[in-house]
């Protein structure tokens, strides 16, 4: 492939990756996006957890762990487009619209609380992994008390 080739084939790779939420054709795929995105984040999560309970938890399947949740966490963000709530199945409340900045520290808290897991895990101190697990877990759990209907 020519440099020419190559620059135009990430440029259009970046085209697609732009998290723009006008991507979605009905607003059932915006959930059922966020929903799958969701459902690994409680996967990897669980994983982590199984991890922790160890005396000596094996920080590096800890640290792949958090760098997919570090991954998958921008994802599901994206994908609340405004009257995605009237989906079947769908527990949004409207909140996340009528509070969405509020919507968006809870994302942007858990984006950092996953970095710092990451961090720890990587750097082998379990100590500070097992805490920055707690603060990724009360994240999820605080901003599903506010914007998740039970
Ligand atoms: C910024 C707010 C927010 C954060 C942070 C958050 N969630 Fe959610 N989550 C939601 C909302 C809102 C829904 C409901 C979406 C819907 O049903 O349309 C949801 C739904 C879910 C679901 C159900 C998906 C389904 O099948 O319908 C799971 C599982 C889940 N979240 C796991 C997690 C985990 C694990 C974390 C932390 C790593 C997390 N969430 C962090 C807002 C959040």
């Amino acid at each position: 492939m020519t440099m020419f080739k190559v620059l135009l084939s990430v440029a259009a790779l970046a085209a697609v990756s732009l998290p723009a939420q006008a991507q979605f054709a009905k607003p059932e795929d915006a959930y059922k996006y966020r929903a799958s995105v969701m459902f690994l984040q409680s996967q990897h999560m669980g994983r982590i957890n199984g991890l922790l309970k160890s005396d000596k938890p094996n920080l590096s399947l800890v640290a792949e762990n958090a760098a997919i949740l570090d991954m998958v966490n921008r994802l599901s963000f994206t994908a609340f487009p405004e009257g995605s709530d009237m989906v079947a199945n769908s527990r949004a409340k409207a909140e996340v619209w009528s509070q969405s900045a509020k919507f968006k520290q809870y994302a942007d808290r858990l984006n950092g609380d996953v970095g710092k897991l990451l961090a720890a895990a990587k750097g082998g101190d379990v100590a500070a992994t097992r805490t920055a697990f707690q603060a990724t877990a009360q994240v999820c759990k605080a901003c599903h008390d506010d914007f998740r209907r039970d």
